[in-house]
């Protein structure tokens, strides 16, 4: 079957021949402000089963009446309750379907074998005019394959239904992007049944209490049917699986940065897109914007099957507004796998080592993949600087080591390094100081890594979830800190034998990062890796 590509901005005579497609029986894509529809007349049982052939859907699916106005509500609908009549003055034509008592006019192909029927007035000019002169009500699902994202635009529907379909009306892009809000009359109090272009809130004001049903907001169980059959159905799903995070954007936006691989692809937020350039990515609008996401949700979704991803983290809104609709065609496209950032504990990592393993070259992976890092030798020489108790407390311990306010290094050193119990003890001193400073300063960060030569020594692993040891072969050790450090062969084996030796971090970290990579950059990567991996995995732990 050729598709023929209606044109309404040339004139009536393509509205009239697109209502022609209607009435005698044929498939008629047609624009919305949602999305795009694939259109039969409601009334001929026969035309309605082509709508389930070409769309692969299933036939417990029931469909919505399309109508020009509320004055057609009598004609398909029994006992239409007075707030109905309200709700379309207010809403009216636009993103809302009622459910409401059917009358027998309606096929139950068309209400898959329900006593209700869904009807909605589209809030396009032209699809109401060539519905008026059809004169008939249209049945229209969304113009995908069943269980594809949405079309939101007539090419995006040719992609699926090219060949399939008698027609399309090209209407431009849809305005609102996400499909009507459904909402059941026959209950008491009335219940939200799919989320959608018509925020809760605002249906709320009118209704007062809304229900909303669990299939909205939770996966249907297996053999279950919610009271709006297509909600049970895996949806809007691109090829690749999708993960949902959700919670404070710069939270959800660190996780993902963290556990991402390669070849995965993100879904995010404008205000995060800088952060995963270099990777297959689609913005979702910003995060403030739900009207925004609403429009760009189904287009990113589509716009991954043309791409090699074999994984999509999708970055989420909250429920508020149409970001209950937003994070509802996510989630299902998801198949409800969600990870809620804000739940995640925060995972600090001290990371230790002797000079010339590698501790630097770790430490920028580590923050390459979101980490925040603290270099607790800075804050502890800031502290030195700024906080008069520990210097008093310093002194009460070790006498004058200060030159008016600064830091005599030698003297203390030579108190503390010849004396194990002197060095326990400025150890203690330190740590209280400087805790809190690093906790505060690692607060509300997902991933934070500790920078701290003397991390087991000071206490400061008290702070990690994980301690992680850098190691790497002595001879590589002395040659590269030789060529750093301008030193000489004999004077760096006497620095490397002043340190800790293997076994001292093998026995106290949890972790061992061994570096064994010829050269910075691919230690670096190696060690983006252990990271990513460690965090996964205390991530899948929680
Ligand atoms: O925005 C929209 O509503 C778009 C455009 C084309 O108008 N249409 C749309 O249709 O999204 P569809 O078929 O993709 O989704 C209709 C949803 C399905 O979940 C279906 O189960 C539910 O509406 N539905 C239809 N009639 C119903 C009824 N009588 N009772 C409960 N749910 C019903
Ligand atoms: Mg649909």
């Amino acid at each position: 079957m050729k598709t023929r590509v209606f044109h309404p901005e040339n004139g009536e005579d393509e509205i009239k021949e697109a209502a022609r497609i209607l009435r005698r029986g044929g498939l008629l894509g047609i624009p919305t402000e949602t999305v795009y529809g694939l259109g039969a007349n409601a009334l001929d049982e026969e035309a309605v089963g082509h709508i389930f052939e070409a769309k692969g859907r299933p036939q417990d699916n029931p469909l919505i009446l399309h109508v020009p106005d509320a004055g057609w509500l009598e004609r398909y609908c029994r006992e239409v309750p007075e707030v109905a009549y309200l709700l379309a003055e207010k809403f009216w034509p636009g993103p809302l379907t009622m459910i409401l008592p059917g009358k027998d006019i309606v096929p139950g192909r068309t209400t898959g074998g329900l006593s209700t029927v869904g009807v909605r007035c589209p809030d396009h000019a032209v699809t109401r005019a060539i519905i008026r002169e059809a004169g008939v009500p249209v049945a229209a699902p969304s113009g995908n394959t069943s269980g594809r994202p949405s079309p939101t635009s007539a090419s995006d529907m040719l992609e699926d239904m090219d060949g399939k379909i008698d027609g399309i009306v090209d209407g431009g892009a849809c305005r609102v992007g996400v499909e009507s809000t459904i909402i059941d009359l026959t209950v008491s109090p009335p219940q939200l049944l799919r989320p959608g272009g018509l925020p809760l809130e605002e249906l709320r004001q009118v209704l007062g209490e809304v229900t909303v049903d669990k299939a909205v907001t939770q996966q249907v169980a297996e053999g279950l049917r919610p009271r709006a059959p297509g909600m049970k159905y895996r949806h809007y799903a691109p090829h690749a699986p999708v993960t949902v995070v959700t919670g404070a954007p710069h939270r959800s936006a660190a996780y993902i940065q963290a556990v991402l691989q390669e070849g995965e692809g993100v879904i995010c937020f404008e205000e995060f897109r800088e952060r995963f350039a270099g990777r297959v990515r689609q913005c979702l609008g910003s995060a403030w914007d739900t009207a925004q996401q609403a429009h760009r949700v189904f287009d990113a979704l589509r716009r991954f099957d043309s791409t090699e991803a074999t994984h999509i983290y999708a970055q989420c809104p909250d429920d508020s507004g149409l970001g209950l609709a937003v994070g509802n065609r996510l989630k299902k496209a998801a198949g409800f796998h969600i990870v809620d950032a804000d739940r995640l504990p925060g995972i600090t990592i001290g990371i230790t080592g002797g000079t010339g393993s590698g501790k630097t070259s770790a430490l920028r992976a580590l923050c390459a993949l979101g980490g925040r890092i603290i270099d607790c030798d800075a804050v502890y020489h800031r502290e030195l600087a700024a906080n008069a108790r520990l210097r008093q407390d310093i002194t009460r311990a070790f006498g004058d080591v200060f030159d008016g306010e600064k830091l005599n290094r030698q003297k203390l050193g030579g108190i503390v390094f010849s004396d194990p119990e002197a060095l326990h003890r400025l150890n203690g001193i330190v740590n209280i100081h400087l805790l809190p400073v690093i906790r505060r300063e690692a607060e509300g960060h997902l991933i934070v890594g500790l920078d701290a030569i003397n991390l087991l020594q000071s206490g400061l692993a008290a702070l990690c979830r994980e301690t992680v040891a850098v190691l790497a072969p002595t001879e590589q050790r002395v040659r590269r800190i030789m060529e750093r450090d301008g030193i000489s062969e004999d004077y760096a084996r006497l620095r490397i034998g002043a340190q800790q030796p293997e076994e001292y971090y093998r026995q106290h970290c949890s972790r061992i990062l061994e570096n064994r990579a010829d050269g910075p950059e691919a230690f670096e990567e190696q060690a983006r890796n252990f990271f990513r991996e460690l965090i996964r995995e205390v991530f899948d732990h929680e």
